[in-house]
């Protein structure tokens, strides 16, 4: 799960560790939402939030990786991946709010679901989106993501640690599949 992908222009996609803090911390000063690394809540993380979300996604323990968009030392976006299954990943994104509408979300899904096709060897990629949240789906769309279904109150908004008081809303999920693996007809 290790990637060190050249995006070219100076920006460079690399497996975040936990020796990562300094960037996160730096990258979500700005942040009013949530960023990437679930279940933080809205807002910049201190460096007690990053070093945990960092160690939740640490690629040492495998099942969920996080990949920054690096320019220079400067993180402007990361990328998560979540293995679901022997050949299955959900793929979740975010883009610093300074740095949003250049282009680098879809610089970083294009090479990051390339990448793990081709080295992971995974078949399917796939996305769970808010219905209202347009800039993803739009995205995702761009990406090449086909829509699948929409999913009645599956995903938490993460108001609250607690799951039977958090609110629930529909899911789009979208799915990318690496057709030079499908079976041949
Ligand atoms: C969604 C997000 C990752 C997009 O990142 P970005 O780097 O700004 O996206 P890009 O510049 O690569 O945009 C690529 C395409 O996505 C669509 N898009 C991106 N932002 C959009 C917006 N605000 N409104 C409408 N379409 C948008 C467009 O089709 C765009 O292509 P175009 O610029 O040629 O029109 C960013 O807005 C973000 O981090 N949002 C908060 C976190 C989030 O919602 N993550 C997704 C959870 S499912």
């Amino acid at each position: 799960m290790i990637a060190d992908i050249d995006l070219g222009q100076g920006l460079r996609l690399r497996t975040l560790t936990t020796h990562d803090v300094a960037l996160v911390v730096e990258a979500t000063g700005t942040e009013t939402a949530r960023a990437l690394w679930g279940p933080h809540p809205a807002g910049p993380y201190t460096p007690q939030d990053a070093r945990a979300a960092l160690n939740a996604w640490d690629p040492a323990a495998g099942g969920q990786v996080s990949y920054g968009m690096l320019e220079h030392d400067r993180l402007l976006g990361a990328l998560g991946l979540m293995v679901d299954g022997p050949r299955s990943a959900e793929l979740a994104y975010w883009v610093r709010p300074e740095s949003r509408r250049q282009g680098l979300a879809l610089r970083g899904i294009n090479a990051l679901t390339r990448w793990t096709h081709d080295e992971l060897g995974l078949d399917r990629i796939w996305l769970e989106i808010n219905p209202a949240n347009t800039p993803s789906l739009r995205l995702a769309d761009r990406a090449g993501y086909q829509y699948e279904q929409r999913l009645p109150h599956h995903c938490r908004a993460w108001t609250t640690p607690d799951p039977d008081r958090d609110t629930w809303h529909d899911c789009m999920i979208w799915g990318h599949t690496n057709l030079t693996t499908s079976p041949a007809i």
